[in-house]
């Protein structure tokens, strides 16, 4: 299971709507090894607060929650997936309360250690792509690849609200941009382990590439050094 000398580990960190998310499921799936979405786990969270009705920026109650909680991991189609207390999250992760919250969560240094110390177990399951915001600065540091993608605040806004007309049917431009700016600002200027370039990750400006484009630039390079 672990620790086999061919599991390797590729961070991929980067602002939301950076093109992360489809570039690293991709890679991962080209790759042949699992994927996982660090966010996810954040969002995880948030979801259960909101059901359970507690303040996200009520960090004691938020942390004597996530204290009770009962988490389960497992690989399903080279994708990492949970329940917590046995319930499966995946649809509610991207629904607009959660959407909102996540980020004031995301800033609570005790959480971050819980969803540090799980994310580090799944390289359990073998060689992985994760993604997140800081994969390659605390998560994994060492590990053997480490990228950075970014674009333009402009062309974020505009991927980010073509998904929401795609997966809401509505979504204002403008709203999107300064919601995307919000949680930028927040990300970035948290205490703990806030978004930053991790030390030796390779910068992609994704603004006028594709995916495709983005993805065989990662896949070829692991490849080549593998
Ligand atoms: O990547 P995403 O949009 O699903 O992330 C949701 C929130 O979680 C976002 O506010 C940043 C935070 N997050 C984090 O702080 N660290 C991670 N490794 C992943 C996400």
């Amino acid at each position: 299971m672990s620790n086999k000398q061919e599991d390797f580990i590729v961070a991929i960190d980067g602002p939301s709507a950076s093109g992360k998310s489809t570039v690293s499921r991709e890679a991962a799936r080209k790759l042949k090894v699992n994927y996982v979405d660090s966010g996810a786990m954040y969002r995880g969270m948030t979801w259960k607060a909101v059901r359970e009705g507690v303040d996200v920026k009520d960090a004691v109650a938020v942390i004597e929650l996530m204290n009770r909680t009962r988490w389960e991991f497992f690989i399903e189609d080279l994708v990492l997936k949970f329940t917590i207390d046995g319930d499966d999250p995946t649809d509610h992760l991207r629904s607009e309360p959660v959407r909102e919250r996540v980020a004031d969560i995301a800033v609570i240094p005790e959480v971050r250690v819980f969803m540090v110390t799980r994310l580090r177990e799944t390289a359990e399951f073998g060689a992985l792509v994760m993604e997140g915001r800081d994969i390659g600065s605390v998560v994994f540091p060492d590990a053997e690849f480490k990228y950075y993608l970014d674009a333009d605040p402009e062309e974020r806004a505009r991927r980010r609200h073509k998904e929401l007309l795609e997966t809401e049917g509505k979504g204002d431009v403008e709203q999107v941009l300064s919601s995307l700016t919000r949680r930028d600002k927040i990300d970035s200027t948290r205490k703990t382990a806030p978004l930053q370039i991790p030390l030796g990750a390779k910068v992609i400006n994704t603004t006028g590439m594709t995916i495709d484009e983005v993805v065989d630039f990662i896949v070829d390079e692991v490849n080549a050094t593998r």
